[in-house]
């Protein structure tokens, strides 16, 4: 408590104790001499208990200030010097109320011979009335004390008791005071909280959010996570550790719903935090051409498969395939036919597009995004090479019937081409020479695989592809 709140609580019985004291001692005895109270009691009643009374309401404002005071040293200075922070206010109150009950029973003692003990224990009725009347007050009272014996929340943590949620002002005896967002001061009785279910959100805790965001079906979700991610990483607010987390929720009926999980430097601040996050992401998907999703309906016609790839499409990947080094040789004609024969497929980074040891007839083009390489190498899984655009791979299986000899992975969201067999070997009919070209990349690769191979066995294995591609796709 400070020192100006302390002067204010004591200023008024400081005041009504100077006054009691001045009409006791001064204003009184000026209209009859002090006398023994026997002969006040028989010569002027009237002017006894106004004497009594006076000396009573002196003690009592006496009391308060000697509460006040003790207060004040065990708690403002006492309390702090030890545990280093504020007497939580439920044992100031605690105190207060007992120290009171106790002078209240000494004065009742002195001056009317009266004892607590026994006006309580001998009034069935008093006690009835006592009981009724302090029910809620009790009830208060013991949840406070559970309330700080567990200690859920503090001052400054949010807190959501029923319907209602804000900053925690204070805890008393009888009830805690949370300011709302809308800077509202809710009392809730401590009854009411001890019966409800608290959810605390501490203040020196990493509390998290979620926000909700949605993407059209069109728009990749790697490119949205990673727009999104790039966007909110430097938000105020925003802790960095844990990094927030953009993930897909639901596959909606209109859109791809998304959410955001992310931890704040301080959850009072979470509405703001949330608007501002909602607000990069609005400006982030402008940026990159991304769109929301609204409400739609959308009519699908389905054609022939032939006149499903645009013309366009078909002109690119023609272009990707003419570029790519073992399709070079080929001319416009076979390439188109090539480009009709294969199937275009997208992967998520870290899909795996081959797994080693299956079968497989068919091999890959990478057309947008790199993939990697890798081997099992004793348990750990080693990159012998990355793959990028107009690169190929899975043509070892293909070309020679052995199962796969490598993991190929997406190291990013990557699109490929996937062109089978019977594509392959009516381009090998038309030139057989890219049997030898495919056989050195072979050979090669095969090197890569096993660390320790050399150059003259790269001549040797390249010789035996060679013969096997040409039996496999029966060239001779
Ligand atoms: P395949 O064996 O059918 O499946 C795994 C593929 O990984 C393999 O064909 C090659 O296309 C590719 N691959 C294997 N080793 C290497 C390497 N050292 N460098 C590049 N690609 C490789």
């Amino acid at each position: 408590m400070s020192s100006s709140r302390l002067k204010k609580q004591l200023a008024l019985p400081l005041v009504a104790t100077a006054m009691f004291a001045v009409l006791l001692y001064l204003v009184l005895p000026s209209f009859t001499p002090p006398s023994p109270v026997e002969d006040l009691r028989a010569g002027a009643p009237g002017f006894y208990w106004v004497q009594l009374l006076t000396k009573i309401a002196l003690w009592l404002s006496l009391m308060f200030v000697g509460v006040r005071l003790a207060g004040a040293f065990l708690f403002d200075f006492a309390f702090r010097i030890r545990k280093g922070r504020e007497a939580p206010s439920l044992i100031r109150d605690l105190f207060s109320i007992v120290a009171y009950i106790l002078i209240a029973a000494v004065i009742l003692k002195h001056f009317f011979d009266l004892s607590l003990g026994a006006l309580l224990s001998g009034s069935a009725l008093l006690g009835i009335i006592l009981g009724l009347a302090l029910q809620d007050t009790l009830g208060n009272l013991f949840s406070g004390i559970s309330l700080h014996a567990d200690k859920p929340f503090e001052v400054g943590d949010v807190i959501t008791v029923g319907k209602w949620m804000g900053v925690v002002e204070s805890v008393t005896w009888r009830a805690a005071k949370i300011r709302t967002f809308t800077n509202h001061v809710v009392l809730l009785s401590n009854s009411q909280i001890a019966k409800e279910a608290i959810e605390v959100c501490p203040r020196d805790n990493p509390n998290a959010r979620l926000v909700f965001f949605n993407a059209l079906y069109a728009h990749s979700p790697d490119q949205v996570m990673r727009v999104v991610r790039e966007a909110i990483r430097e938000t105020e607010n925003v802790r960095r550790q844990p990094a927030p987390i953009v993930r897909i929720r639901n596959l909606g009926d209109f859109a791809v719903d998304y959410e955001i999980k992310y931890w704040l430097e301080d959850y009072v601040l979470h509405n703001d935090t949330d608007a501002l996050l909602r607000q990069r992401v609005w400006y982030a998907f402008k940026r990159a051409g991304l769109n929301f999703a609204y409400p739609t309906q959308t009519l699908y016609i389905e054609r022939a498969k032939s006149v499903a790839n645009p013309a366009a499409d078909a002109e690119t990947l023609t272009g990707r395939l003419s570029a790519t080094e073992i399709f070079a040789p080929l001319n416009a004609d076979e390439l188109s036919q090539l480009v009709c024969a294969s199937r275009s497929h997208t992967y998520a980074p870290g899909e795996t597009i081959i797994r080693a040891g299956d079968e497989g007839d068919s091999m890959f083009v990478v057309h947008h995004g790199n993939v990697a390489v890798q081997v099992n190498d004793n348990g750990q899984s080693r990159t012998v090479a990355t793959l990028g655009e107009g690169d190929f791979f899975g043509e070892m299986a293909l070309f020679t019937g052995e199962p796969r000899s490598a993991h190929v992975v997406a190291a990013a969201e990557t699109e490929v081409l996937e062109i089978g067999h019977e594509a392959m070997k009516s381009v090998f009919d038309s030139n057989p020479h890219l049997a030898e070209t495919l056989g050195q990349t072979i050979a090669h690769r095969r090197a890569g695989l096993a660390a320790s191979a050399e150059i003259g066995d790269e001549q040797k294995v390249s010789a035996g592809v060679i013969s096997a591609i040409k039996r496999f796709f029966r060239l001779d």
